[in-house]
């Protein structure tokens, strides 16, 4: 497997489906904690041998593989299994997609615990660090980026596509703002070989993303502007494309309406504003990813949510952005691009 490579050779759809569903992310944690993925990295075999090697029942082994197998996660001949693609590059320690410790961990689900009380109070009060302050952010983040670095590489690609990236525009100075691992700028990077990335996050993310850059062979057209996204001098009229990836939710309304004011002055004429973000309808009613993910927000920021397209649409015409485009890009979450629409 090419590390650099950002377009990846499988369909990601069952791992979601397996951190999504508690018996799918039991069983695979199950498996992580026992080494079958390594095991299996070795070579293909039947229950009887992969239970051996590992010490453990061989009853409870061939229904573990079984439900791997079910789950999309290995292939089955002849009684013999073997790791699939995904499992490859996504549970043998070592590969630079590795997520093992994501399922092991309980980073995404800890406070689902307290929900009943968080409704109760309002809000939770452990863990009493929300995920947008610094401290929380890069202990959070630099494991969530990995899980969003596979996710969305797909995405990306398609994002940058829609963008015009290095067809109808050349050239581009981007602004990737919380920027994560940088995989919406590094597609944009990759498709247009003249552009120019400023990635902003805090300095423990930023340290992630530079080798992030450096995998995918497009470290050389990044500079580095660490801090809090509502803090940080932007230089005015200076950048193409401004990107604002899975941000705006954790930051809440007051605050996004804010950024968006500065990101538009940042933005030279005939500047771009890219926002990927869970949509929910305008009653909130569904689709179910959105809606749901509006609950993680109230778990885990302060003033975090869940807007629809009219309501982002409402605050870019507020900060003189008021055509907005849409595109789908394979996601739970569409593209959307606003420009001043004068230019
Ligand atoms: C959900 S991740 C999204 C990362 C990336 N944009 C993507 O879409 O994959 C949110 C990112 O925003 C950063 N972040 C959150 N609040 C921030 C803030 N106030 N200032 C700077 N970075 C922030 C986090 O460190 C994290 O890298």
């Amino acid at each position: 497997m090419d590390a650099r490579k950002l377009s990846l050779d499988f369909d990601v759809a069952p791992f979601l489906f397996c951190l999504d569903s508690v018996r799918g992310s039991r069983i695979v944690r199950a498996a992580v904690e026992l080494g079958v993925f390594p095991q299996l990295a070795k070579e293909a075999a039947p229950a009887e041998r992969v239970a051996g090697a590992l010490r453990v029942s061989v009853r409870g082994t061939r229904l573990l593989l079984d439900g791997l197998t079910a789950l999309g996660l290995l292939g089955k001949e002849k009684g013999s299994y073997r790791l699939l693609l995904i499992a490859q590059a996504l549970l043998v320690p070592g590969s630079p997609d590795y997520l093992g410790d994501l399922v092991q961990g309980s980073i995404l689900d800890e406070t689902w615990d307290h929900l009943t009380e968080a409704v109760r109070k309002g809000g939770l009060e452990e863990p009493a660090e929300p995920v947008e302050r610094q401290k929380r952010a890069e202990e959070f983040f630099p494991v969530l980026i990995r899980f969003l670095h596979v996710v969305n590489r797909t995405p990306a690609i398609a994002a940058a596509r829609a963008l015009g990236a290095g067809t109808g525009h050349r050239g581009l100075r981007v602004l990737d703002l919380a920027c994560g691992s940088g995989v919406w700028s590094l597609a944009v990077a990759d498709a247009d070989p003249e552009a120019r990335i400023t990635a902003v996050d805090f300095p423990g993310v930023l340290a992630y993303t530079r080798r992030y850059g450096e995998r995918h062979g497009l470290a050389g057209r990044y500079e580095y502007l660490p801090g809090n996204v509502q803090e940080v001098v932007l230089p005015e009229a200076h950048y193409d494309l401004a990107i604002l990836g899975h941000i705006l939710h954790s930051e809440g309304e007051g605050k996004s309406r804010k950024l968006l004011g500065r990101v538009a002055k940042a933005l030279r004429p005939g500047g771009r504003i890219a926002i990927l973000e869970f949509l929910p309808n305008r009653e909130r009613t569904g689709p179910l990813d959105p809606v749901l993910f509006g609950l993680r927000m109230f778990l885990n920021t302060e003033e975090g949510g869940i807007f629809s397209a009219e309501e982002y649409a409402e605050w870019l015409a507020e900060v003189g952005f008021p055509k907005v485009e849409s595109f789908e890009i394979g996601s739970h979450s569409p593209l959307l691009v606003a420009s001043r629409g004068t230019d």
